[in-house]
C-alpha cells in the first residue's frame, strides 16, 4: 500500500466507530464517510425539517422550556416515522416508505453509530488495571521524596495554554525541569508573504520566555528542543531521547489542530496521529531502563461529547452523540480519547485525561497572550465591523450606507437561551500542573470546564455594554437556509466579497454553538480528583474582561506583534491592580461607564502607556 493509501486506511472513522443496524442491532459493513459524522450531515434536508427546526427555537424562546419542545419534537418524529411505515406497508415498496420518510423529514433511523470498545476485557479487570497503575505512579513519585523535582516534557509550548503552562510553572517549586518540544517557524513579510526569517525551537523559546516576562534563575528551568508531534516519537533525535527516558517523570501532550474549518485529514494528522505519537512517546519512556516516568497528561477538550441535546456529558463516559458533531475538530478529539483508553487499558500507560471545554483569558485580567481563536474571533469581528460602521458615518452619504450594512452584517446565528462552556485559562492550566501530582486520576476523564455557564443572550448584553456593539440575534435554522445565502449574494454584487465570506464563516464556524440544545458538561472531577477550589470562576465577569481586554489591548486582533502583545499585557495588568487597589473592588464586577472611566485616568490608551 502507498503511503496514502495507508493513511486513508488508518484515518478510516470506521477503526474508532461503528455504524449499526437500529432493526437487527447488528453492525452494518459499510465504511464511514467523516462527513457523515457532522451534524450538517443529517439536518436541513428538507422544508418540512427547516420549519420544525425553526418553530421549535421559536416556542423554546416563547416557553422557555427546552425539555417539553424536544419531546414534542421526537413525537412529531415517530408519528412522522409511523406515517411513512404505514405508507410502505401498503404498498408494499421499501422505496415508498424512505421517499415518505424524505419527504416528512424525519430522522432516518435504520442505523445509528456508536464508539468502538478500546476493549474486550472485562469492566472489572479494567478496573484493576486502573488500580495497579494508580499504584505504580503513587509508588514511583513517592520514590522521588518531599521535593519531587519533576521534569516535564511538554508539546504545545507556543501556543495558548502552553503559554499559560510556562507562566505557572515558572512559580511552581515541585517542577524543576521543562523541556518544550517545537517545531521551526517561519516568519513571513505580511504583505508579500515572503519568508524574512526561520526561527529555531530555541530562538523562540528564548522569545517565548521574554515575552512571558521568566528571566534570570526562573529561566534556567526551560530548554527548547526541535520536534513535530506528527512523526514517530514527536520527531525528537534519538540522543535526546536516550537522555529523555533517564530523567522525564511526566509528558503534557497540549499541541493539537484547534481549527473549527480544517478538513478532517489534517485535523486527523494533527489531533489522532499527534497523539498516538506522544502516547507511543510515553510508553517508550515508561518502558524504559531505569525509567523515572510517573504519568502522561492529555490534553483533550469536553466538546469531545458533541452535540447532545441538553443532554448531561458525564466524565465517566464518552459516548457516540446523538446530535453528532460540529466539525472535525470535536471528533478527531474524540478519536485521540478513544486512543488514550486504548494506550492506557491495554498497554499500561499511565495516563490522565483533562477536558477544558471553550477557554477564554485570564480571570481577573482577560490577558490571552494574543489569543485570537474561538470565542475571540467573533468578539473581534463585531468589534472591527463596528469600528469601520463607525468610520463609515463620517463619510458623505456613510450614515444610510453604515445603516444598511449594519443591518445585514451585524447578526449572529444563535438562539438567546443557548449555553456556551466558557472556563478561564488560568482555572485550566492550574488542574493541568495538579494533576502532575495526582495519581488518582489516573484513568479518569476530568472536565476543566465551568458550573456556571452563560447564554447568548447575556454574551450580547456585555458586548453591547463593553463594546458598543448592537448584534442581532437570528435563527439559527432560519439564517443557514434562508438569510446566509440571500445576504452573502447580495454582497457580493454589491462588491462586498471579503464581508461575504467573513460572514459565511462566521455563520458557518460558529453557528453550531449558538443553538439550542448544547450540552451540559458535568464537573466535580476537578474538585475531587485535582484537588482544585471548588468556587469555579465567574464567567460573565470573565467574559467581560475578555471584551475590555480584546477592544483596549489587542485592539480587537489588529496588534499582531507578539513583543507588543506582550508589553501591553503587562502595562494592563499593572493598571488593573491599580484600578483594584483604589476602588477596592474587582475590576470585573465595576460597571462599563466606570471601568471606562477609570482606565481612561490611568492609561493613555493610544500609546498605551500608563499616564
Ligand atoms: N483553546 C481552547 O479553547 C481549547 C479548548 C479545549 C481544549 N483545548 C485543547 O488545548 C490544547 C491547546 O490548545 P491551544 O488553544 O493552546 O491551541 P493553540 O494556541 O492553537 O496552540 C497549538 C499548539 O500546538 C502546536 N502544534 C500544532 N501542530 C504541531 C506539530 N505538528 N508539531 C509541534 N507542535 C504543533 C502549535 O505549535 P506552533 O506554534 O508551531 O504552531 C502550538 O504550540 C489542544 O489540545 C486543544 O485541543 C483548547
Amino acid at each position: 500500500m502507498n503511503p496514502e493509501g495507508e493513511f486513508l486506511w488508518k484515518s478510516s472513522p470506521s477503526r474508532y466507530i461503528a455504524r449499526m443496524s437500529s432493526v437487527t442491532g447488528r453492525e452494518v459493513l459499510r465504511p464511514i464517510d467523516p462527513d457523515e459524522l457532522l451534524i450538517q450531515a443529517h439536518r436541513d434536508k428538507n422544508p418540512l425539517e427547516v420549519t420544525a427546526q425553526f418553530l421549535a427555537s421559536r416556542l423554546i424562546q416563547v416557553t422557555g422550556n427546552e425539555d417539553s419542545v424536544r419531546d414534542a419534537m421526537k413525537k412529531i418524529n415517530a408519528l412522522g416515522t409511523r406515517m411513512a411505515g404505514k405508507l410502505g406497508q401498503m404498498t408494499g415498496s421499501k422505496a415508498v416508505e424512505r421517499g415518505a420518510r424524505q419527504v416528512i423529514g424525519v430522522v432516518d433511523r435504520e442505523f445509528f453509530f456508536q464508539f468502538r470498545e478500546a476493549t474486550r476485557l472485562s469492566e472489572r479487570e479494567v478496573k484493576a488495571r486502573i488500580v495497579r497503575l494508580r499504584d505504580d505512579a503513587r509508588a514511583a513519585l513517592a520514590a522521588r521524596g518531599r521535593n519531587p523535582k519533576l521534569r516535564v516534557l511538554l508539546t504545545g509550548a507556543t501556543g495558548f495554554l502552553g503559554q499559560e503552562i510556562l507562566a505557572q510553572a515558572a512559580s511552581d517549586r515541585r517542577i524543576a525541569e521543562v523541556v518544550s518540544v517545537i517545531r521551526p517557524q517561519t516568519v513571513r513579510d505580511p504583505k508579500t508573504k515572503e519568508v524574512v526569517r526561520v526561527l529555531s525551537p530555541s530562538d523562540r523559546g528564548l522569545l517565548l520566555l521574554s515575552r512571558i516576562g521568566i528571566g534570570g534563575r526562573a529561566a534556567r528551568k526551560f530548554r527548547f528542543i526541535d520536534g513535530d508531534i506528527e512523526k514517530p516519537f514527536l520527531g525528537i533525535g534519538e540522543k535526546d531521547l536516550a537522555a529523555l527516558e533517564k530523567t522525564v517523570t511526566h509528558v503534557i501532550h497540549c499541541a493539537a489542530s484547534v481549527s473549527f474549518d480544517d478538513t478532517y485529514e489534517s485535523s486527523f494528522r494533527a489531533n489522532v496521529v499527534g497523539a498516538k505519537n506522544a502516547l507511543a512517546f510515553s510508553l517508550r519512556l515508561q518502558r524504559a531502563k531505569g525509567s523515572r516516568f510517573i504519568l502522561h497528561v492529555a490534553i483533550e477538550t469536553s466538546y469531545i461529547h458533541g452535540r447532545k441535546k441538553r443532554s448531561m456529558a458525564q466524565e465517566s463516559a464518552l459516548v457516540f452523540p446523538k446530535n453528532f458533531y460540529n466539525n472535525f475538530y470535536e471528533l478527531t478529539k474524540a478519536m485521540a480519547s478513544m486512543e488514550t483508553d486504548q494506550h492506557m487499558v491495554v498497554d499500561g500507560l499511565r495516563v490522565v485525561q483533562l477536558l477544558p471545554a471553550i477557554v477564554i483569558g485570564d480571570s481577573r485580567t482577560g490577558n490571552n497572550r494574543g489569543d485570537t481563536k474561538v470565542v475571540n474571533a467573533p468578539v473581534n469581528a463585531f468589534g472591527r465591523a463596528k469600528e469601520a460602521l463607525d468610520a463609515l458615518k463620517s463619510t458623505p452619504f456613510g450614515e444610510s450606507k453604515a445603516a444598511a450594512i449594519a443591518s445585514v452584517a451585524m447578526v449572529f446565528p444563535a438562539d438567546r437561551s443557548a449555553e456556551l462552556n466558557l472556563i478561564t485559562v488560568d482555572r485550566v492550566v492550574e488542574g493541568i500542573l495538579a494533576s502532575l501530582t495526582r495519581p488518582e486520576a489516573i484513568g479518569e476523564r476530568v472536565h476543566l470546564a465551568t458550573d456556571n455557564r452563560i447564554r447568548t443572550e447575556d454574551i450580547i448584553k456585555v458586548e453591547k455594554e463593553e463594546l458598543g456593539v448592537d448584534v442581532r440575534l437570528t435563527d439559527p435554522t432560519l439564517f443557514r437556509n434562508v438569510t446566509l445565502p440571500l445576504i452573502t449574494t447580495i454582497l457580493r454584487k454589491a462588491n462586498e466579497p471579503r464581508l461575504a465570506s467573513a460572514l459565511e464563516k462566521l455563520g458557518t464556524i460558529f453557528g453550531g454553538y449558538g443553538e439550542w440544545g448544547q450540552p451540559i458538561h458535568s464537573v466535580g472531577n476537578d474538585v475531587r480528583v485535582l484537588g482544585l477550589p471548588l468556587r469555579r470562576p465567574n464567567t460573565l465577569y470573565a467574559f467581560r474582561m475578555l471584551c475590555r481586554h480584546n477592544k483596549l489591548v489587542q485592539e480587537f486582533g489588529k496588534v499582531k506583534d507578539p513583543d507588543e502583545i506582550a508589553r501591553r499585557e503587562r502595562v494592563w495588568a499593572e493598571a488593573l491592580a491599580r484600578i483594584e487597589k483604589e476602588s477596592g473592588r474587582q475590576a470585573a464586577s465595576l460597571e462599563a461607564e466606570e471601568f471606562r472611566r477609570r482606565i481612561g485616568e490611568i492609561l493613555d490608551l493610544k500609546s498605551f502607556e500608563p499616564k
